[in-house]
């Protein structure tokens, strides 16, 4: 009908035309109308449908946790970051000369068996058996001052109550001028104080590594009761990390100036510093995923360790 009122005089079309727009306005009315009672049908049906029955139990909730190896690793890595280090990471499949040749580990060294390394049959890559490989990585791309820690999961053929075939540990290299034995077991001190108090026992034992010299392992002391492990005493003695002065042979290797530059080096086994804070007396534990003893040892997800808490 609007189309019509083209074909329409002037004055027809101004009456014919108000009449239109009217009714126009009427069936807009209704139809918006119809639409407000149609959606209203719609949403009491679904609420109808959708009805919550509040006096029916909850159902349980279950929270995750965080594992006590997660939470040894955020706890160093807190700790040393606090002391400036800054963190690098490196692949788990390396090759020969960054996990042993470049370590001054040549190929007729006795360290080579003694790592009971996972090699591939296709060619001669291999798992790394330490994190010390993320070390020659981090040198041959920067120059000094190097101060950095590189966590990670490490490999060995090797399984009993203090080793498994997959373990994790943290390397800390500093190099730079002048840095002294005296710095290394300041730092290592520092570390082993804020991560399981002042009152534990230590000892520096001389030790052997191609890549450091002189090398030395740090030893915690600790008692076995009841199957668990309490710190303190000399009864026994577990041992935590490895550590030394850096081996100018490795400082050449990646091509750095020994005599301008000198450093230190230490790589920790995570596992070790969480069975004895936790009082855990088998390593393997940590990766049986028993229910019971994962709810026994997790963490609370929240909050992130920090100085203060983390101890
Ligand atoms: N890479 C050595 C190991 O796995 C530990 C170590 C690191 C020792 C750095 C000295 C310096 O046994």
């Amino acid at each position: 009908m609007m189309k019509e009122l083209n074909g329409l005089e002037k004055q027809e079309k101004a009456i014919y035309g108000k009449e239109l727009n009217l009714i126009k306005r009427d069936i807009e009315k209704l139809l918006y109308t119809k639409r407000a009672e149609i959606e209203k049908e719609e949403l009491d049906t679904k609420l109808a449908d959708e009805k919550i029955d509040i006096t029916l139990t909850p159902r349980p909730k279950i929270a995750g946790g965080i594992h006590p190896l997660s939470r040894t690793l955020d706890e160093l890595i807190c700790i040393l970051a606090n002391l400036g280090f800054s963190i690098e990471e490196g692949p788990h499949i390396e090759n020969e000369y960054n996990n042993f040749s470049a370590l001054n580990i040549p190929e007729s060294h006795p360290a080579r068996q003694e790592h009971d390394t996972f090699y591939f049959k296709s060619d001669k890559r291999l798992l790394r058996t330490h994190t010390s490989p993320v070390q020659i990585r981090v040198m041959n791309r920067e120059a000094p001052p190097i101060r950095i820690i590189a966590p990670g999961a490490t490999y060995r053929c090797d399984d009993d109550s203090t080793h498994s075939p997959m373990f994790h540990q943290i390397e800390g290299l500093v190099v730079d001028k002048e840095v002294s034995m005296a710095n290394l077991k300041s730092i290592i001190r520092k570390l082993l104080a804020n991560f399981f108090g002042e009152k534990i026992s230590i000892r520096f034992r001389p030790s052997y590594f191609p890549f450091t010299e002189p090398s030395a392992e740090v030893d915690i002391g600790f008692s076995k009761i009841d199957n668990t492990l309490k710190l303190g005493g000399n009864s026994e003695w577990l041992e935590v990390l490895g550590c030394g002065i850096v081996n100018p042979i490795v400082l050449e290797n990646c091509g750095i100036d020994s005599k301008k530059f000198s450093g230190f080096a230490f790589g920790l086994g995570v596992e070790r510093f969480a069975m004895l804070k936790y009082g855990i007396s088998d390593l393997r534990m940590f990766y049986e995923n028993d229910y019971r003893w994962l709810k026994h040892y997790n963490f609370r997800p929240a909050g992130f360790p920090n100085l203060l808490r983390g101890k």
